[in-house]
C-alpha cells in the first residue's frame, strides 16, 4: 500500500515527519499547482496534480492531508483542507489516522479517519477526534473531550477535561479552553486565547491587542 501527500506546503513536511518517526515513507506528494512537479518535499518527490491519485485505485493508496490553514478573525480558513479531504474520501479513498512517535495517545481515545496527532501531543482517556481533525504539536486534547470534524487544535492549545468542539473550528496556538466550555463548529479561537465561556457557532473569541506600535 503506498501513502501520497495531498499538498506540498508547510504541514506537508510536517506529516512527513510524523510518518518517518514511525518508519513510514511516502511514495509522493501531489500539489494541484502544477509548477511544482518535479520538486521535492522533505525529499518526497512532487509527481503530479491532486488528480493522479486517480490513476490509482482505493486499495492501492492511502492519503494523508498536508494542507494546514490560516485563520483569520473572520474565518477559520479550514474549507481547503476540508474540501481536500472530502474530495477524496467520497471517492473511497482512505485517509488512515497519523501520529508522531512522541504523542501520548490514550488507549480508549477514539480518532477518527484522517486524525493527525502531531509530535509532543498529548490525547487523554475517553477524548474523540472527528474525521480529518488536526492535533497540532505539543497540544493537549484533555479527558472526555469532544472534537468535530476537521477542527484544527493548533501548536500548544489546551482543551481541559469535557470541553466540546464543533466541526471545522480554529483553536489558536497556545489557546486555553477550559473545562466543560463548548466551542461552536466553524468559530475562531485567537492564539494565547483563555476561553472562560462558550463560544457560538461562527464566533470569534480572543485577540485582545497587547502592547503598542
Ligand atoms: C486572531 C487571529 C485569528 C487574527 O487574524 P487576522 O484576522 O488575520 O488579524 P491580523 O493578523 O491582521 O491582526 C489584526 C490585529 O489583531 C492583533 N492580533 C492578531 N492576533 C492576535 C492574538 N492572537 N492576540 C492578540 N492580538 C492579536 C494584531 O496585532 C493586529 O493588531 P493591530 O490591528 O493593532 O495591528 C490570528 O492572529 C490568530 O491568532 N490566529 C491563530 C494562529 C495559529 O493558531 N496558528 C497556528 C498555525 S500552525
Amino acid at each position: 500500500m503506498s501513502l501520497i501527500v495531498l499538498c506540498a506546503g508547510g504541514h506537508a513536511r510536517v506529516v512527513i515527519e510524523a510518518l518517518r518517526s514511525r518508519c513510514m515513507r511516502p511514495a509522493a506528494v501531489v500539489d494541484r499547482d502544477t509548477t511544482l512537479v518535479g520538486g521535492l518535499v522533505s525529499g518526497v518527490p512532487i509527481t503530479g496534480p491532486d488528480e493522479d491519485v486517480l490513476k490509482m485505485s482505493v486499495g492501492q493508496v492511502e492519503l494523508v492531508n498536508g494542507l494546514g490553514n490560516r485563520a483569520s478573525r473572520a474565518d477559520s480558513g479550514l474549507s481547503g483542507r476540508r474540501e481536500l479531504f472530502g474530495r477524496f474520501a467520497a471517492l473511497g479513498y482512505r485517509f488512515p489516522v497519523i501520529s508522531h512517535v512522541s504523542a501520548t495517545i490514550a488507549s480508549d481515545a477514539t480518532l477518527g479517519d484522517g486524525a493527525q496527532v502531531m509530535a509532543g501531543a498529548v490525547v487523554q482517556p475517553a477524548a474523540r477526534l472527528g474525521r480529518n481533525v488536526l492535533v497540532n504539536t505539543r497540544a493537549v486534547v484533555e479527558h472526555d473531550c469532544i472534537v468535530g470534524d476537521h477542527t484544527h487544535v493548533a501548536p500548544g492549545a489546551v482543551l481541559c477535561g469535557g470541553v466540546s468542539i464543533g466541526e471545522g473550528a480554529h483553536i489558536g496556538a497556545g489557546a486555553v479552553i477550559l473545562g466543560r466550555l463548548s466551542v461552536g463548529a466553524g468559530a475562531v479561537v485567537a492564539a494565547g486565547a483563555v476561553v472562560a465561556r462558550n463560544v457560538g457557532a461562527g464566533a470569534f473569541a480572543g485577540g485582545d491587542r497587547i502592547g503598542s506600535r
